[in-house]
């Protein structure tokens, strides 16, 4: 132990009155000794444990892992569960939720006598709504994330977590594999316990959480079944009781430099897509300074190192034996904020520094990038005036400027019922626009950006086209995808005006979105804008506060009266 740092639970189990005896003795039923309760740090294992997320079905054994270390280090482990977002399992969609696991963190982490806590996540959203929550109580706390799952191999060749989900699908559509074949790859894809095994939404912000500096060297990409995770979830717990005896809280590490270390690190990784609004809604927690186009200026001088899927051609368990994220920080060192502590204790410019990388081709040095082009293109235009965002090394590069006429779905079950019907005018031409998939509008913004094409296309070859919603992106897909769209088409965004065969200009390179239909006819047809139902399923519960506090994506949707954080001080006794 050092020091004697201000311990947030001798409040509570300190008390020599009846409050401290009901305190205590409860926790006693547990089999905890009398010194237990005598300075030492009580320690939250925050676990995002459960079987409905099979990304995150490890933790409980992880968990085990942690108290090791903690008390190893002089600390009190105490797991608590917190509710769990299963991003295949969960409907609508997981994002609709983030906010509300968010919540339970939020006040499970307030609300009980922790000095600090270790975040157990992994699975897309679990990790963002662990730190959004923590952020706004501010405790000392580290991530240890899930870590991915093994490589996927499938009749001799490597399959990735969901980029071959949608690569296959689309053979199986063009008439490529048989539908025997497709189904034949579900159990090979996903062979172990852990996250998307590409650099998905999961292990984008894995990666990032090294770059904010809130948890250890190697989180991202030490396979989750592999011992050295075992030892990684051993030594978080040994450091949170440092932090805690130093009295560092979350907010000693997300700065506005880790915030750019992260961004650039996004660049440099090929990240999802949806890390630019998790990231937006954290900075929001923290009171960080962060816009949209933050992640564009930022990230223009970063070229894409990391050949992974979906923008390159490893696997995450690749990228691990190839130097991992330390590595990764060691080719781009020149650009990070080198000062940035964090948790382990060291800066950032230490951590990279320390970096090796074993392998040129997963992880390319500065000289032969994957790609001169990464990070995120913001676009803006009178399509759409609050941005919307491009990921250019996912997008087919003869389409990054494109004009064409649009095919447009009013929803996601317009869409489903008429892109494959045999009539429909479409042509490789064309950008299909799709509405109603906003934050509200869903409600919950689903990952159903990276729309399929046409089947009478695939047929005859046509492997990407310019798509246009409101929604988001799996991290794991590709394409020529412009993705939140803000403001929703359900608010009566200019993405509600767009009709069958309008001109729609994408440009990249310039940042811009133009719908190429005069002011006149845009205002009459908003005129003419019917207002819309209300968004499905959210007459009352959660999701009726969602809808109507959820914030747009370009503010990171987060809910309006969340942003920002109430500290961890609790006035009132509960007896
Ligand atoms: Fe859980 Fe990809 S579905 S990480």
């Amino acid at each position: 132990m050092v020091g004697k740092p201000r311990l947030r639970s001798a409040a509570v189990y300190g008390k020599r009155d009846r409050d401290g005896f009901i305190h205590r003795s409860w926790m006693k039923s547990q089999g905890l000794p009398d010194d237990s309760f005598e300075g030492r740090p009580m320690i939250g294992i925050c676990n995002t444990w459960s079987e409905l997320t099979p990304c995150n079905a490890h933790l409980r054994i992880l968990a085990d892992h942690v108290k090791r270390g903690v008390w190893q280090a002089g600390g009190v482990p105490l797991e608590f569960p917190v509710s769990s977002l299963g991003e295949t399992q969960i409907r609508p969609t997981a994002m609709l939720f983030r906010n509300l696991l968010a919540m339970d963190v939020e006040e499970a982490l307030r609300g009980y006598a922790i000095d600090g806590v270790v975040l157990l996540g992994g699975c897309d959203k679990t990790t963002p709504a662990q730190l959004m929550g923590a952020a706004s109580v501010d405790l000392p706390a580290i991530v240890v994330s899930s870590g991915p799952m093994l490589n996927g191999r499938f009749r001799g060749q490597t399959i990735g977590s969901g980029t071959d989900v949608w690569r296959l699908s689309e053979d199986m559509r063009a008439g490529k594999i048989s539908e025997a074949e497709f189904f034949g790859a579900e159990a090979a894809m996903s062979r172990s316990a852990g996250v998307c095994n590409t650099m998905g939404t999961a292990s984008t912000i894995g990666s990032l959480c090294e770059a904010l500096g809130v948890a250890l060297p190697g989180n991202a990409s030490i396979p989750a079944v592999d011992a050295r995770r075992r030892t990684l979830a051993h030594l978080a717990g040994r450091t949170i009781v440092d932090l805690v005896m130093h009295e560092k809280p979350l907010s000693t590490f997300l700065t506005r430099a880790a915030f750019e270390n992260a961004i650039l690190v996004h660049a440099a990784i090929g990240g999802s897509t949806n890390a630019v609004v998790h990231l937006l809604a954290l900075a929001g927690r923290c009171g960080v300074d962060l816009c949209l186009e933050d992640f564009d200026h930022l990230s223009r001088d970063v070229p894409l190192l990391a050949n992974l899927a979906p923008s390159g051609q490893y696997l995450m368990e690749d990228f691990d034996y190839a130097g991992g994220m330390p590595g990764l920080m060691h080719r781009i060192a020149g650009h990070l904020r080198q000062d940035a502590p964090t948790v382990g204790g060291v800066s950032i410019g230490t951590v990279a520094a320390a970096g090796e990388v074993f392998n040129d081709d997963v992880i390319r040095p500065l000289d032969n990038p994957v790609s001169a082009s990464s990070g995120t293109w913001v676009l803006r235009g009178n399509l759409a005036p609050g941005g919307a965002i491009i990921k250019p090394n996912a997008a087919t590069p003869a389409l990054l400027v494109h004009s064409g006429p649009a095919v447009v779905f009013e929803s996601i079950e317009d869409f489903k019922a008429r892109i494959d019907a045999p009539d429909l005018a479409v042509t490789a031409d064309s950008v299909l626009v799709l509405k109603g998939c906003g934050p509200r509008g869903y409600p919950g913004m689903p990952e159903v950006g990276n729309m399929q094409l046409p089947q009478k296309l695939l047929a005859a070859g046509v492997r990407d086209m310019v798509r246009i919603s409101d929604a988001r992106m799996s991290g794991t897909a590709y394409g020529t995808v412009v993705l939140h769209v803000s403001p929703e088409s359900h608010l009566g965004g200019p993405l509600a005006l767009v009709r069958d065969g309008d001109i729609i200009r994408l440009d990249g390179p310039g940042r811009s979105l133009a719908l190429l239909v005069d002011d006149a006819e845009l205002d009459r047809r908003r005129s003419l804008l019917p207002v819309p139902p209300p968004p499905p399923n959210s007459a009352r519960g959660y999701a009726r506060l969602y809808v109507d506090t959820v914030l747009q994506a370009d503010k990171g949707c987060d809910l309006d009266f969340l942003v920002g954080s109430s500290g961890a001080v609790v006035t009132r006794e509960s007896h």
